[in-house]
């Protein structure tokens, strides 16, 4: 059996819509017959069952104080996509009892196969956390966009990625370009700087444009494809999933579920 893909989208900078990919991607991939989990590692600002128009009760912290075991925070967005709500328990992983560690991988063994994908929102910037997130991963996902600060906040999360966890391989998605030439010019020279200085594979997985409708959409809590499947941005998150489902194009590198939880506990 195929083990659950997991998959970070990450960012240097703030706000380039980590959140809002994610949780398109995830709906795309539901309506392609994929189950798919998702974890909200945006520690003060989890908001990912915001995006989807409800609320998690309950986070990770309530299974770290024991008040609540790895199932029970388990919300349903629908019949094939669940979210763990990350609050600042990601953090918190390091902090576990090795007894915790154990019995928190156990419940991952138990829940694994239920799901195609994880997919995993990260905080941005340099944050210990986010580079352990990124490192547990089969495939992490680099949102760039047009904007400078984007670019060099990026190119800055990688160079640790590469120094201190011995990245090897990264996927870009550039999101909120103009058009497509725009997206691809932006992703070789990113490539152009990295190819200098690191010695780390890249790979485009697409092109998002930037679309006017999507703040509004993100106000009043509805996603896109979803809502104008006919768009060029759901068109292009069509594409994504599609590139995210075909294992040729990014070597399959499928670890599953308990491999990630086990190197973000720090056990594996
Ligand atoms: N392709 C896009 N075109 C226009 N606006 C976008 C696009 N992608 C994201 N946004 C908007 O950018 C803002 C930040 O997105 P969000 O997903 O919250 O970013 P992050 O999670 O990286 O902080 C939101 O208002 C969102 O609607
Ligand atoms: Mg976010």
């Amino acid at each position: 059996m195929r083990g659950t893909k997991t998959i970070s989208v990450t960012s240097g900078k703030g706000g380039v819509g980590k959140s809002t990919i994610i949780a398109n991607l995830a709906l795309q991939l539901s309506e392609m017959d994929q189950k798919v989990l998702i974890l909200d590692g945006d520690i003060g600002m989890a908001n990912m069952d915001i995006m989807f128009g409800s609320r998690a009760p309950f986070n990770i912290i309530d299974v770290l104080n024991e008040k609540k075991s790895l199932d029970e925070i388990i919300h349903p967005i629908n019949p094939r996509i669940d979210l763990i709500s990350g609050g600042s328990g990601i953090t918190d992983f390091y902090k576990m009892s090795t007894f915790q560690k154990r019995s928190l991988l156990d419940i991952i063994e138990q829940i694994q196969y239920k799901y195609d994908y994880l997919l995993v929102d990260t905080a941005p910037g340099l944050n210990e956390h986010v580079f352990y997130l990124n490192a547990a991963v089969d495939q992490a996902i680099l949102v760039l966009t047009p904007e400078p600060a984007s670019f060099t906040d990026a190119y800055a999360l990688l160079k640790v990625m590469y120094n201190n966890f011995h990245l090897k391989r990264i996927t870009i998605l550039c999101n909120q370009v103009r058009d497509y030439q725009e997206g691809i010019h932006l992703f070789h020279k990113f490539a152009d700087v990295v190819d200098q200085f690191l010695n780390v594979g890249l790979n485009l997985i697409g092109v998002i444009p930037h679309d006017q409708n999507m703040r509004k959409l993100n106000f009043q809590q509805r996603l896109v494809v979803n809502q104008n499947p006919d768009s060029c941005v759901a068109e292009a998150f069509r594409g994504i999933s599609f590139n995210l489902l075909d294992d040729s194009l990014i070597p399959n590198t499928s670890q599953g579920l308990k491999l990630f939880w086990s190197q973000l506990v720090g056990l594996a």
